[in-house]
């Protein structure tokens, strides 16, 4: 059956919000895995991924997983959090990083951001962790609920990376396991330091719109020998030999030989792919910046992998943002309104949740603009073109 390329300007009259680039050497290695009949987690791609992807991200293990969900699952699953623990994570995520604390039959607790990074807190997590929880024996609980604090999730929001080392220090203090949902972090860098080289789990995901694709996947990244080994049995059925045998519930969660084809030849792109990002972020801010009503988010000092590029409005309407959708349409763009709070989504509405002042400010505000990795200089001038038009008579 005949399919249409969805990729670019050149292609269709649409620049779309972020597309895959498929033109390396993707297409030789899914033949090879078509020729050599291995298409399933078993096969020589699966290896060389996690291999290529440690020694990018600088970490001793990688365990590539079929999904940034399975990954953030299993990351958590090997911290001890149980049903009913509450996991601390910010309000402004893709619903994925609270879906994944409902996997585990824990409850989520979400906390505020910070406008410099739009990542966790690390101040607000304090005085929540000291105001609102005690000790006892079986570890920090929540005193109103009696729930025992199980973990803290922060976020790489849009890529940028939180306050890291902060937020460690209070997981420290407060002797609580902290992970990283650092889906879209590949390239990110704090203190100077890649996610791989930071003491805590980060788990990744190449679904479609992120900068490298494997089709769907993710990965846990970590130094931790036994706790490598033990993500890496239950994400494989907790099998413990090559028969019918199983020590405990596992899940199949594995990636794909086919999966990590896609995977291995887009990491041989990956700084170029980076630099594009780069490139885009700072071009919408240079062209961008200087317009009344508009701004973008103060980015800290460490390196963002500019996954989204995301811009901040002056008006915080629903109406306002929809209006500017609109209009990039009619102007043949797609744009999009980023994540709406996790606190206020209908299946985590009754969940616990601190007071959102910079949750409240960020809210209908953020645009997020195209940024593939192949959108042309042209295409890039035609969305501030428009953009400038659109702001300038609203
Ligand atoms: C912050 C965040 N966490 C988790 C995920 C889930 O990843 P996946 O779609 O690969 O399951 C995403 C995906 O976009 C994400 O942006």
């Amino acid at each position: 059956m005949p399919f249409k390329k969805f990729a670019n300007s050149s292609v269709d009259s649409l620049i779309p919000l972020a597309v895959p680039s498929l033109d390396g050497n993707e297409e030789k290695y899914l033949r090879q895995c078509i020729a050599t009949n291995f298409v399933s987690s078993v096969g020589p791609f699966v290896g060389e991924f996690e291999k290529q992807l440690s020694n990018q991200v600088k970490s001793q293990y990688v365990v590539a997983t079929n999904s940034g969900t399975s990954a953030l699952h299993l990351m958590l699953i090997s911290v001890g959090v149980q049903p009913r623990d509450l996991v601390i994570i910010p309000s402004y995520s893709f619903i994925a990083t609270a879906n994944a604390v409902s996997m585990t039959g824990a409850n989520p607790w979400f906390m505020d951001i910070e406008l410099t990074s739009w990542g966790l807190d690390p101040d607000i997590l304090r005085d929540e962790l000291i105001n609102g929880c005690t000790r006892s024996e079986k570890g920090l609980i929540h005193k109103v609920t009696g729930a025992r604090i199980a973990a803290v999730m922060p976020v790489y929001a849009a890529g940028h990376p939180p306050r890291v080392s902060e937020l460690c220090q209070v997981a420290k203090e407060f002797q609580i396991p902290i992970v990283f949902d650092s889906a879209a972090a590949i390239g990110s860098k704090s203190d100077g330091n890649e996610i791989g080289e930071l003491e805590a789990l980060h788990s990744l995901s190449f679904n479609g719109n992120k900068t490298i694709t494997c089709g769907g996947g993710g990965a846990v990244i970590l130094n931790d020998e036994l706790a490598a080994k033990f993500i890496r049995h239950i994400s494989t059925t907790a099998r413990t030999e090559d028969g019918y045998e199983h020590d405990q519930v596992g899940y199949n969660y594995r990636l794909t030989n086919v999966q990590a084809a896609i995977g291995v030849a887009q990491l041989e792109n990956l700084d170029q792919f980076l630099a594009n990002k780069r490139r885009i972020a700072e071009t919408y801010r240079e062209e961008l910046s200087d317009m009344s009503g508009a701004s973008f988010p103060n980015v800290s000092t460490d390196t963002p992998s500019h996954w989204l590029s995301g811009m901040l409005l002056k008006d915080s309407h629903r109406e306002f943002m929809t209006k500017i959708i609109q209009s990039l349409a009619d102007c043949g763009i797609q744009a999009r309104e980023s994540w709406r709070p996790l606190h206020e989504m209908t299946p985590y509405r009754n969940c616990l949740s601190s007071t959102m002042n910079s949750m409240d400010f960020l809210k209908n505000r953020v645009l997020t603009l195209p940024n593939s990795t192949s959108l042309s200089k042209d295409d890039q001038e035609k969305v501030v073109r428009s953009l400038r038009r659109i702001l300038a008579h609203l």
